[in-house]
């Protein structure tokens, strides 16, 4: 049969027609099979996204674009789909995409092993390496080789600590009672020291001054004299293999540790021979303007946990430490069939490259300033509801003050930034929002978030009648 061809105007209507009902029957198709995901699976939001560029998550099928200042919590600090990650997945996917490492040595990772050795790891002393695919995972390990090398069997954790949801790591986690409840009773032998948390402190008895503004805080150091009670009452130094601590408190609220907490721990860990962990899954990868917040203490740990930034978006994990913390582990007891995947480990080296290259490092410091600067504006604008402006580099919390604004204003106002484009977190058990945007964002990206923010706290203080 003869079909005229139709006219170009005619053509580019059915064209826009064809692809506007293929992506409204595919957006309604996919949201009505993830209907059927777990419900113990949260959502913040209901679109549909096959597209993320840089600082922005697309919604095709609505035309409308959010800026991300999520960054897939704490993942995508390259921005999405960073061209130099995305090349490097690509010209890997041809050739090998899974080198399993029990049975061969893939190219991806001696790469990467070498560019972490060059770039990324700030002391000699952590010169062996092991990969897995999830900050979980990596932390089980780290404790997994604390374990071997110190023959002892407990571990110090912190009030308010997110270490994973596997069985070890909810009982590694004190941040939220939902991560644990109806699973008791956890792995033995952890015993939980408070985080120096200024703005909450349950050690001092006048927790007045505000939050560890920085790593530099003025800390009354009560936390140590809580640890070594806890040597005395709970756990004798001689059965505890690790202290495990994130450098900046993250789903606990994005609380730095103060410089001289780190120092006090990592003298009290060479007074007894406890290894000392750092989970450095949140704060890696140049999220605090360091590869790792714990170069800003200057204190060296023994094991060195990282994830999420590490490959931005592809899932690996790893931990980092002088070999002596991992000769002990027998061969054979750590492992997994996934761990230092190919195509991670290529997308890792694409991260390395692409923050070295585009001076990103640098970027968050700059950024993180500015963007601390603004948010203190805010604090002042709203010193009724804004309790205290903490962190490091890019990863900043806003705490409003949560007996004044009630329960569940952080999530009202992450809600209200979401109907105005914005992708914000809530984090920690008071009201605290956590400004995560990647560490390549410009000024311009910071100020419309902050913008956005400020208009969302508004709408929120009106909807609650402050
Ligand atoms: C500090 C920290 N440790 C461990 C984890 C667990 O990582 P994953 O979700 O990849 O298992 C997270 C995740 O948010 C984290 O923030």
């Amino acid at each position: 049969m003869f079909i005229r061809r139709a006219s170009r105007p005619l053509r580019n209507l059915q064209y826009v027609t064809q692809k506007y009902s293929k992506e409204t029957a595919s957006h309604s198709y996919v949201l009505d099979q993830i209907k059927d995901l777990a419900p113990a699976i949260s959502h913040q939001t209901n679109f549909v996204t096959d597209r993320a560029q840089g600082s922005y998550i697309y919604d095709d099928a609505n035309n409308e674009k959010y800026l991300d200042f999520t960054c897939g919590i704490g993942v995508t600090n390259t921005g999405h789909c960073h061209p130099k990650v995305v090349k490097a997945i690509q010209d890997q996917a041809g050739k090998l995409l899974h080198g399993q490492v029990n049975i061969v040595n893939h190219a991806p990772m001696g790469t990467l092993i070498g560019k972490l050795k060059e770039k990324v790891i700030f002391d000699k002393k952590l010169d062996t390496f092991f990969f897995a695919n999830s900050g979980a995972e990596a932390v089980e390990n780290a404790i997994k080789m604390a374990k071997h090398y110190t023959k002892r069997t407990n571990v110090i954790v912190f009030q308010g600590s997110f270490h994973g949801r596997t069985v070890a790591t909810m009982s590694l986690t004190t941040s939220k009672i939902i991560y644990r409840v109806g699973q008791q009773p956890l792995m033995s032998g952890v015993h939980v020291a408070p985080f120096p948390y200024c703005h909450h402190c349950v050690c001092n008895s006048k927790p007045s001054h505000t939050c560890g503004d920085r790593i530099e805080s003025d800390c009354c150091m009560d936390p140590i004299k809580h640890l070594k009670t806890l040597f005395k009452q709970q756990t004798s130094p001689q059965e505890t293999a690790a202290i495990l601590i994130e450098p900046v408190l993250g789903e606990g609220g994005y609380v730095p540790a103060p410089k001289k907490f780190m120092q006090e721990l990592r003298s009290i860990c060479d007074e007894h021979g406890i290894v000392f962990i750092a989970d450095e899954v949140q704060t890696g990868f140049g999220r605090t303007g360091k590869y790792f917040a714990m170069e800003h203490s200057g204190v060296v740990p023994d094991l060195l946990v990282m994830a999420k930034g590490i490959a931005s978006g592809l899932p690996l994990s790893g931990v980092v430490g002088n070999k002596k913390f991992m000769e002990k582990s027998p061969v054979g007891s750590l492992g997994g069939t996934y761990g230092g995947n190919a195509l991670a480990c290529a997308a890792a080296c694409g991260t390395i490259d692409a923050i070295e290259e585009e001076g990103m490092l640098e970027n968050a410091t700059k950024m993180g300033e500015y963007l601390r600067g603004r948010l203190n504006e805010i604090k002042k604008k709203h010193p009724s509801l804004v309790g205290d402006v903490r962190g490091e580099g890019l990863m900043l919390a806003v705490e409003f003050k949560s007996e004044d604004v009630g329960y569940g204003f952080s999530s009202a106002v992450a809600k209200n930034a979401l109907k105005h484009k914005l992708l914000l977190l809530t984090t920690s058990i008071y009201e605290t929002l956590r400004i995560i945007p990647p560490i390549n964002v410009s000024k311009e990206e910071v100020d419309i978030a902050v913008d956005i923010l400020d208009k969302c706290i508004e709408e929120a203080k009106a909807d609650i009648k402050l």
